[in-house]
């Protein structure tokens, strides 16, 4: 049974068909999934919930799908980790870690909205699909569409990290690699896709697609034994990850699922030499003006934010703040998560990570709360941006004079 009822405008606020389109006519505003919610409050209860699979599609009621799902159905219902020893390092009670680092199939949360874009593109009628991608959505949509058996072709600036590109050509989809940065493929992909009528999920699929972000918010809640959290730091891009986590919330406020009321502060994380929401967070300005992206966060290399008025909006109404972090920030930020915590992420998590230290440092966070870190990707990625950051290893010989020779262990006394 599906809930979805139609598309709606998010300015005017006009009903459109479930189709494959994603602007107003009216006044060019996205357009956003709605649901029947009062039906909704008949069908779901937290028990149901918890009795679906462990994947995403547990929440299959608040998604936008007609039928079963057919993608992903392994994607999703990542750990919740309880991040103690960070958290006394940086002196704040409760810490958690949201890790889609280990999101299948290929390590982010673009497995998620991919696993929703694609069920739909199926229900549509699509046979091949598409995307415009700084590197992680390119992978979701090569492996989810080779299970699925689409025709896939993969759009992404020619100068992603080698373990995105690899991680898209192995799936073997058509990758094209665009003389420009994310700003001009997804120009292009406008134009491609008025042309070619394909499923492009970012781009005509993008009310569809955008929704599967909703589920690390379900998740986030659920986990929390069905309360919202007071703080999550989320990292940036398009916006959009940020808009759909606060939405998620609300739409289980809504449904009366959660324990209390959601008082979440949603704080936006990203990296200096791209950050056109964060900056106009902190210049209390009306407007997110567009950047040329220059930054080791290639993942978060969006200078032209297709959700950035709406991702502001969500971070001031939640009473949420931004961070800016440096490129040597985002190095130590991925070490600092896995020395403490044994978690790999990859650049966009370490944005999150060192924003989050910023925030609390400032007090824009307050340390006697609960506080989730959206880690979003997986570290083994991006190793160029840590490459000479980590060091090398002890080289010996196959003996044990080499190895105490070399690596000089502290000398252990057994107990007899
Ligand atoms: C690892 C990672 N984190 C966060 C984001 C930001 O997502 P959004 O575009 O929804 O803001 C991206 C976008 O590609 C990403 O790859």
């Amino acid at each position: 049974m599906s809930f979805l009822k139609c598309l709606k405008s998010k300015g005017s606020g006009r009903e459109y068909p479930k189709e494959a389109i994603y602007v107003c006519e009216y006044d060019f505003s996205p357009l956003e999934a709605d649901y029947d919610y009062d039906a909704i409050r008949k069908a779901l209860t937290r028990e149901k919930i918890e009795k679906g699979p462990r994947s995403l599609w547990r929440y299959r009621a608040l998604l936008p799908v007609d039928g079963e799902p057919t993608v992903g159905l392994y994607s999703g219902f990542t750990p919740l980790v309880r991040a103690k020893r960070l958290a006394a390092e940086w002196g704040v009670r409760e810490l958690y870690i949201k890790d889609d680092s280990v999101c299948h199939p290929t390590w982010s949360f673009k497995d998620r909205v991919v696993a929703v874009a694609l069920t739909r593109a199926r229900e549509l009628g699509f046979t091949t699909v598409a995307c415009a991608s700084t590197g992680n959505l390119a992978n979701a949509v090569s492996a989810h569409g080779a299970k699925a058996g689409f025709e896939r072709y993969i759009f992404i600036p020619h100068d992603l990290e080698r373990g995105k590109v690899l991680g898209s050509l192995v799936y073997n989809p058509h990758v094209i690699a665009v003389e420009g940065n994310y700003d001009d493929v997804n120009r292009l992909c406008s134009e491609i896709v008025a042309k070619y009528h394909w499923g492009f999920v970012n781009v005509n699929l993008r009310p569809y697609y955008s929704e599967g972000s909703k589920t690390i918010g379900f998740e986030i809640a659920e986990q929390l034994g069905w309360k919202a959290p007071d703080h999550m730091v989320v990292p940036a891009a398009s916006g959009s990850l940020i808009t759909k986590i606060w939405k998620a919330f609300k739409e289980f406020e809504k449904l009366e699922l959660l324990n209390g009321r959601v008082t979440t502060k949603i704080h936006c994380a990203q990296p200096e030499g791209c950050s056109p929401i964060a900056t106009a967070i902190l210049n209390k300005s009306e407007h997110v003006l567009p950047v040329k992206p220059k930054t080791i966060a290639k993942s978060l290399a969006i200078g032209n934010p297709a959700d950035g008025y709406y991702a502001k909006d969500v971070i001031h109404d939640s009473g949420g703040s931004a961070a800016i972090v440096s490129d040597d920030e985002i190095r130590e930020g991925i070490k600092t998560l896995a020395r403490m915590e044994g978690i790999f992420t990859e650049t966009a998590g370490g944005v999150t990570v060192a924003s989050a230290q910023k925030l609390i440092r400032q007090g824009a966070i307050d340390p006697d709360s609960v506080i989730v870190l959206a880690i979003t990707g997986n570290g083994l990625k991006t190793q160029e941006a840590i490459q000479t950051a980590v060091g090398e290893p002890v080289f010996i010989e196959p003996s044990l004079k080499s190895f105490e020779e070399k690596v000089r262990p502290p000398k252990t006394v057994m107990k007899a």
